[in-house]
């Protein structure tokens, strides 16, 4: 029976946003009331096109039917099992579909819920495998300036946002690579040119500290939130490469680049490089349900399946681990993938969207543009003394015009649904063209 509750709450103020201006927001709420395909309804009834896929997640497109149905039957038939010593069937055929579309060797699961508890748990796994191998002395962790890896602890340590390290403190032992946002690479298609030297920083870590008191390393292969750094050519090749010479283990944050986003199922597929663990999230439900992975590689869970049998050999672990309906959600999800070909229709589309966002080189305030995948990026020159303003009006106009758009410092972010039509991209690009020649 449908509930009986006003289309806009009258009350706004209990709920505390996240990552969000939140006296703005509720002196103009921006609405959603519900989502088909490409599209959001807002609750005063305007269609708004998805040019971000929710938050980099809903790759399928919104409210497919095979995936609400999915949904709705798991929660009628196992609403719940325990996730720790027992199991249902779903968490395992989802874990072997995921096995199935992981690079070569990534032949283990460990089920999350978000992208940052994927990231926590990476970290844990990679200095619980050293350890398991005798190698407890292997602490430090590296990451990069701007890598984005999520909210928590471990996340925002071998992260690099700023403000987060203005805020929060930090892991110990953590140090960073330098980004690999070049202006020389300034409007680049595609993969850029320069900076493959940028990864050289690992090797000159590994004489100052010890290469053997690095655990591992953590990049995304194409940053999204920090406001889509690309790798330049070479870049992951020569940090696989500085890795293996030390024993140092390479993560990959793939929670925006799992499932399709590069036109393959993982960006370690697109660039030819595989690292020893990988983390997702996001697309893996399409968006619809909380669920995240950690994908390993067999040396790397094989370290710990040792000692006595009844001990618990990961001491690790969240209550929705795997849970029925998200595991239903996911093998609903992959299997749309796979019907529609959408990760080969994400590399088909790419050369169109290409062209697309690139047209907007040439207007107002653009200093740059950068795509890769069904990704684009168009970043503008900041307002003096008021950083990020210029992106989010630009946001905001955007939203009245009919086309959502994610704002990240004054970059502008689009990664649309993997359903995207032609059509679809022109208004996008259109519209933001519009936008973009209003901007102050
Ligand atoms: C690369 C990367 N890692 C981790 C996260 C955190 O994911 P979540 O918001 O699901 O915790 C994000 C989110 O955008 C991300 O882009």
């Amino acid at each position: 029976m449908a509930l009986d509750r006003p289309t806009v709450p009258n009350d706004l103020s209990a709920f505390w946003m996240p990552f969000t201006a939140n006296r703005q927001f509720k002196n103009a709420p921006r609405m959603f009331a519900s989502a088909k395909d490409m599209h959001y309804k807002t609750t005063d009834g305007r269609d708004v096109l998805d040019g971000t896929a929710g938050l980099w997640c809903c790759n399928a497109g919104h409210c497919r039917p095979r995936i609400v149905e999915a949904i709705q039957k798991q929660a009628a038939e196992l609403d719940y099992a325990p996730a720790f010593q027992m199991g249902h069937p779903r968490a395992f055929e989802l874990a072997s579909a995921v096995r199935d579309i992981a690079p070569e060797g990534m032949e283990h699961v460990f089920f999350t819920n978000s992208g940052s508890e994927s990231v926590e748990t990476a970290l844990k796994i990679a200095l619980a495998y050293h350890r398991a191998k005798g190698e407890g002395h292997r602490t430090r962790l590296v990451g990069r300036e701007k890598g984005y890896h999520g909210v928590n602890f471990g996340g925002i340590s071998v992260g690099g946002i700023t403000n987060n390290k203005r805020m929060f403190p930090s892991l110990p032992n953590v140090t960073h690579l330098p980004a690999t946002h070049l202006k020389e690479n300034f409007f680049s298609r595609g993969q850029p040119e320069h900076g493959a030297d940028l990864a050289d920083e690992l090797e000159r870590q590994a004489a100052i500290y010890g290469g053997e008191t690095i655990a591992a390393c953590i990049v995304e292969p194409v940053a999204g939130s920090a406001g889509v750094i690309l790798p330049p050519k070479g870049y992951l090749e020569r940090i696989r490469e500085i890795c293996d010479r030390h024993g140092i283990l390479l993560i990959f944050d793939e929670v925006i680049t799992g499932f399709g986003r590069l036109g393959a199922a993982f960006a370690a597929d697109r660039f030819g490089v595989i690292p020893d663990l990988i983390t997702c999230a996001k697309g893996l439900t399409s968006g619809v349900i909380p669920m995240g992975a950690v994908l390993a590689s067999n040396d790397i869970h094989d370290a710990f399946m040792h000692g006595p049998e009844h001990v618990i050999e990961f001491f690790h672990g969240y209550t929705y681990s795997g849970s029925p309906i998200a595991s239903a959600a996911g093998l609903a999800t992959l299997e749309v993938y796979k019907e529609e070909s959408l990760f080969e229709r994400a590399r088909e589309l790419e050369g169109y969207w290409e062209d697309a966002v690139h047209s907007l080189a040439h207007h107002p305030h653009v200093i740059d543009v950068r795509n890769l995948g069904l990704i684009g990026a168009i970043e503008l020159e900041p307002i003096a003394g008021e950083p990020t303003k210029r992106a989010f009006s630009a946001f905001l106009d955007a939203y009245e015009q009919g086309i959502l758009i994610r704002t990240t410092g004054d970059i502008i972010a689009m990664s649309p649904p993997l359903i995207i039509e032609k059509a679809h991209i022109d208004q996008l690009v259109e519209t933001l063209s519009g936008v973009l020649k209003r901007l102050q």
